[in-house]
C-alpha cells in the first residue's frame, strides 16, 4: 500500500478508492515529542476500536467523522481530508499543559468548557496559538469552536454514564474536496484525559507519561465500557 503519511504512532495509506485512506494504528506509545517511546502489546488495535466507536456515536449524533469502518483488528478506512494543521484541545477541568503554563490547579473544574488551539507541527513544539494567529493563518476558528464543544457534551455525556471524567481532548480537523469540514485523525485514550469519577484511577496517557501504570490495561476497560453503550 502507497504511504501518504507515516506518524508517530499510525500510518495513513492510500485506499483503493481515490477518496480514501486506511489508517494503521500501531503498538506504539510516544510522549514528549517523541522522546519517551514504548511498545505496548495490543494497544493499536485498543486505539482503533475506542477511535472506530467514539466515531460512530459522534456520526449518529450528526457530527461529520471521517471514518468509514474497520478493515482488520487496527486499520480504518475513513474519508480523504486535508488535514488543517491545528491540534483543537477542549477541557473541563485544569490538567497537563494549562497547570504548568497557569495559576490553575490539577483537576480544577473550570466554569465553562473552553477551546484552545495548538499548531500541529512537531518541529515547532506545537505552541499555542491566538484565534488571531489561527485566523492569519487563514481559518476561522468559530466552526472547530463550535463543532468542538458539540463534541465535548457528547462524550462528555457519554462518559458520565460510565463513570468517567472528560478532563480534556484533543481533535484534528479537514476538509474533503468540496470544501466540507470533517472530525479527523482519532479519539482514543491517547488524546483524552479520562479520570475515575469519585477516585484517583486514570485511563489515559498520562500513565505513561507519568510512569503511572500500564496503559493497555486501562485502555481495555475503557473499550469494554465503551462496546456495550456507544452505538445506542
Ligand atoms: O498537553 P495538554 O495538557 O495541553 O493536552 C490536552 C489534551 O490534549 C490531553 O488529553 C492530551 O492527551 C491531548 N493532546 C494530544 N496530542 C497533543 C497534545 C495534547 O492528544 N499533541
Amino acid at each position: 500500500m502507497e504511504v501518504i503519511i507515516e506518524g508517530k504512532v499510525k500510518t495513513v495509506y492510500q485506499g483503493d478508492d481515490s477518496q480514501q485512506v486506511i489508517i494503521e494504528y500501531h503498538d506504539k506509545v510516544t510522549a514528549g515529542n517523541g522522546e519517551k517511546e514504548d511498545h505496548p502489546l495490543g494497544k493499536g488495535s485498543l486505539c482503533c476500536s475506542i477511535s472506530a466507536l467514539i466515531f460512530e456515536k459522534l456520526a449518529k449524533e450528526l457530527i461529520p467523522t471521517h471514518y468509514i469502518n474497520m478493515v482488520g483488528a487496527n486499520k480504518m478506512i475513513c474519508k480523504k481530508v486535508d488535514i488543517v494543521p491545528l491540534e483543537v484541545i477542549c477541557r473541563n477541568r485544569a490538567a497537563g499543559s494549562i497547570v504548568r503554563e497557569t495559576t490553575l490547579n490539577e483537576g480544577q473544574p473550570l466554569p465553562q468548557p473552553i477551546v484552545e488551539f495548538f499548531l500541529k507541527d512537531d518541529s515547532k513544539h506545537d505552541p499555542l496559538l491566538t484565534p488571531d494567529r489561527v485566523r492569519l493563518m487563514g481559518y476561522d476558528p468559530k466552526p472547530f469552536i463550535e463543532m468542538t464543544l458539540r463534541i465535548n457534551d457528547i462524550l462528555r455525556s457519554l462518559f458520565y454514564i460510565l463513570g468517567i471524567d472528560l478532563v480534556d481532548f484533543k481533535v484534528e480537523y479537514g476538509y474533503d474536496a468540496h470544501g466540507d469540514l470533517y472530525l479527523a485523525d482519532e479519539i482514543s485514550p491517547d488524546s483524552m484525559r479520562l479520570w475515575k469519577i469519585g477516585g484517583e484511577e486514570r485511563f489515559d496517557k498520562d500513565l505513561f507519561r507519568k510512569d503511572e501504570g500500564d496503559i493497555v490495561p486501562a485502555y481495555r476497560q475503557i473499550l469494554d465500557k465503551l462496546q456495550p453503550l456507544a452505538v445506542t
